[in-house]
């Protein structure tokens, strides 16, 4: 048993302890966005409050300020991630824009005709579409490596699809609609084997599991700050020196230049090179006081108590007659994807939004698995450090309930 203290925890975060038709809110849709501590909430209130301004642009007090927040948000994420340098670390919107900027940016770089990217079955649309525009413009293949019914990769299959022509390998950490956590170190370890650099898409890892880039020695890293309890449209990705110095900004505007003229643009040093435009500031300073909360109730305190959650629910529905999880890998993170007999996955998200209880419904952004396990969608408990076995027990009462209903 974890000595996670939960209801300390909650009283952390405003929004939970609201009614929701009349019933106490249980929120089990963490996967999709995670709900923000009282610091958080603050430090972004405060920036509009008390010294909004831009930033890398006043001489005034008020710019200064808000310029050494920013900077300061930019390497606490640098030491939750042991990055090198704040260097390495580049505020994006989110994941989603940090995939989309390294794609662009590495793959005028690096990719040309008939060259292949290796990704698994299990990737976000976030992890395959980016690649798609990119395959459709300079001629590249992307190579899918298969999962097995389970919803793990299968290793001899991925390593066949590693060849001469692999010129990256762009994997999820953390399945966002099974659950499955990969063997990253694996993959990153084989890919170096053969001179190939490594993205790994960790939009549900960051606040799951202890992040070490230098340990894991990963090329790139990309993360949403909304999942790791901090604001929506701010992200990062981190990336090496060495490759961030060589690939071309992705777009164009202030703060990524040194100086423009008609003849020729200087780019700016990184990470500013690939930040153009005003930033989201508030969002950053938000970010970087989530990742100073979770840090202060540690990483591996928060997975050990979130898999005896994820273990308690995975326990009760797989015990439910007519209830199929899917995905279910030997390593998994707290997320529970089901499909019941009985109804269809948005008839469940809606009747349990009657009980007070929020899931997400649907194909999750990953409509290759959809197809992989032959279902339509799923609906999707995922859990966070904030939720209690008491919810769970709500959760199966109310999946209980639906059963009844409709059969
Ligand atoms: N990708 C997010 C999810 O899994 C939004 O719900």
């Amino acid at each position: 048993m974890s000595t996670f203290d939960v209801n300390k925890v909650r009283a952390d975060f405003p929004t939970l302890t609201q009614k929701v038709r009349g019933k106490d809110l249980v929120y089990l849709d963490n996967a999709a966005t995670s709900h923000k501590p009282k610091c958080v909430i603050d430090a972004v209130s405060d920036f509009y409050r008390n010294y909004n301004s831009n930033i890398h642009r006043g001489v005034h007090k008020l710019s200064q300020i808000a310029t050494d927040k920013y900077e300061n948000a930019r390497k606490i994420i640098k030491d939750f991630m042991n990055a090198d340098s704040t260097e390495e670390i580049i505020f994006t919107k989110g994941t989603t824009d940090s995939m989309n900027l390294f794609a662009n940016s590495f793959g005028k770089a690096y990719l040309k005709a008939d060259d292949e990217i290796l990704i698994s079955h299990m990737e976000h649309h976030s992890n395959i579409v980016p690649w798609q525009i990119l395959c459709e413009d300079r001629g590249c293949k992307l190579k899918v490596a298969p999962i097995n019914d389970k919803g793990e990769i299968i290793w001899e299959e991925f390593e066949k699809l590693i060849t001469d022509k692999t010129k990256l390998i762009s994997v999820v950490h953390i399945s966002n609609s099974l659950g499955t956590v990969n063997p990253i170190k694996k993959i990153i370890d084989a890919g170096h084997a053969r001179g190939i650099p490594v993205m790994i898409d960790g939009a549900q890892s960051i606040h799951h599991v202890e992040i070490d880039v230098k340990e894991l020695d990963c090329d790139f890293f990309a993360f949403s700050g909304h999942k790791i309890y901090g604001p929506t449209g701010i992200g990062v990705l981190y990336g090496k020196k060495k490759y961030l110095n060589e690939i071309p900004p992705y777009q164009g505007g202030g703060d990524m230049i040194l100086s423009v003229s008609f003849e020729k643009t200087i780019y700016n040093e990184l990470p500013y090179k690939f930040e153009a435009g005003t930033p989201n500031i508030a969002g950053a300073i938000g970010l970087g006081e989530a990742i100073r909360y979770v840090s202060e109730l540690g990483i591996r305190n928060i997975a050990e108590y979130e898999k005896e959650l994820l273990d308690y629910a995975t326990e009760q529905v797989s015990a439910i007659p007519g209830v199929n999880i899917i995905g279910t890998a030997d390593k998994k993170a707290s997320v529970l994807s089901f499909v019941m007999e009985a109804a269809h996955p948005h008839d469940v998200g809606t009747m349990m939004d009657m009980d007070g209880v929020a899931i997400r419904t649907g194909h999750h952004c990953t409509e290759p698995v959809m197809r992989r396990f032959e279902v339509p969608a799923t609906s999707r408990a995922s859990f966070s450090f904030y939720n209690t076995k008491e919810e769970i027990d709500v959760l199966v009462k109310s999946i209980a309930k639906i059963i009844d209903m409709f059969s």
